[in-house]
């Protein structure tokens, strides 16, 4: 009897440890910077680190920017002899540790990419059969943060392969945020709450509003398929529209401005995709936007919704904290229209708010008084009501 008790003890010691991530590290959506979108498999350390010197120097990792993610590409064709992955010694000579250490005394976060299946979207080694082989291997470089994709996952079954990383990670002790980038094929925020801290909602984005190729798409397209998954998103799991085109070639600033505001209010994870390098000021003001960033990071962790959708007007609405709200009209057609907004159409408000018009950095008065306010074609109204006399 007692060998048995004992050994219920054991196991409710061992059974919490295997099965859970760590929780609390995404407590509001991740904010940072990832490689793919400008570089894809471009990469080399000395850019991660200007990169990083640039988060720095720029207000970028005031404003919240912490994660940097080296994405796709920075590994050896293959593992050495006893299975480990090697970074590739021409893009990375001084390895994955010492780039980690680099990225950690700017005060930052080192996030890399890999993959669930046997090799990643392009060809390099995956982690399928390795997962707690390489879990380890990350703890001991410092990783705080890892992207994990889907290519070449043959008949693996993704609730199952992510799972195992997850507990590969719990396992290695280091906490890591979890990204789960499977595109949403397997509608992971119906299930993954439990395995990451982030997961992909569709395929890739690329950097244009409104084009859909074959394995990418622009932002209007990305944006239908957020519409209904609002419910799933909250603090420590959240739905991952894809990462920030803002200040990419291809969106002019009114697409840019316009990606930001909808992917704060959307309470997506930020992370940006450009060449840090060669921003301009405008789209570092985007980007470094404090009001906007506080609605994207509101401690109540709600995702807004589509409240209204009508041929080229669409207007989003996410409830903040203390009985605040975010309301954000978007003008998806080319020419600019005069907004008419009467208050009296949103039920949800009650009594009268203070208007912070975000963009225009100004108080335009109070919900007392209807508007008329003109959004040029792309381009975004986007406002913070705020409950007077609270
Ligand atoms: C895709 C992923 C991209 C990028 C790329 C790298 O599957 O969605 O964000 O990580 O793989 O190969």
């Amino acid at each position: 009897m007692k060998r048995f008790i004992l050994s219920i003890d054991i196991l409710l010691l061992v059974l919490p440890l295997s099965a859970q991530k760590y929780h609390g590290l995404a407590l509001t959506p991740p904010m940072g910077w990832n490689s793919w979108n400008t570089f894809e498999v471009n990469i080399h350390e000395d850019l991660i680190k200007e990169t990083a010197d640039i988060i720095v120097s720029s207000g970028m990792k005031d404003a919240g920017y912490t994660y940097v993610v080296v994405d796709d590409g920075w590994e050896a064709p293959s593992r050495d002899s006893i299975g480990n992955l090697v970074a590739d010694p021409e893009k990375f000579p001084c390895g994955m540790k010492a780039l980690a250490d680099y990225v950690h005394s700017k005060g930052l976060k080192f996030g890399l990419h890999n993959c669930a299946g046997r090799t990643t979207c392009n060809g390099y080694p995956g982690g399928m059969g390795h997962e707690f082989q390489d879990a380890l291997l990350y703890a001991s470089w410092g990783v705080d943060y890892l992207k994990y994709d889907w290519c070449d996952h043959g008949t693996g079954d993704a609730r199952q392969l992510y799972s195992t990383m997850r507990d590969a990670l719990y396992a290695a002790k280091r906490p890591v945020v979890f990204s789960l980038c499977e595109w949403g094929n397997n509608k992971p925020w119906e299930w993954a709450a439990d395995v990451g801290h982030l997961w992909r909602t569709t395929g890739d984005i690329t950097d244009c509003y409104n084009c859909q190729g074959e394995y990418d798409m622009g932002m209007i397209f990305i944006l239908k398929l957020q519409e209904g998954l609002e419910k799933y998103a909250g603090p420590d799991h959240w739905n991952d529209p894809d990462m920030l085109e803002v200040g990419n070639p291809g969106l002019t600033p009114a697409e840019s401005r316009s990606q930001f505001s909808l992917w704060c209010m959307l309470a997506a994870p930020l992370m940006a995709g450009n060449d840090l390098r060669k921003m301009s000021p405008e789209v570092l003001k985007i980007l470094t936007h404090k009001e906007a960033i506080v609605i994207n990071q509101d401690s109540l962790g709600k995702q807004a919704y589509l409240y209204m959708d009508q041929l080229s007007k669409r207007i989003y609405v996410k409830e903040l904290s203390k009985g605040d709200w975010a309301i954000c009209w978007h003008n998806t057609g080319d020419q600019a229209y005069m907004q008419r907004i009467n208050w009296s159409h949103f039920g949800f408000l009650q009594g009268e708010y203070e208007i912070r018009d975000i963009w225009r950095d100004k108080i335009t008065g109070t919900t007392a008084k209807n508007l008329e306010i003109q959004i040029p074609g792309h381009d975004v109204l986007l406002f913070r009501l705020s409950k007077k006399s609270k």
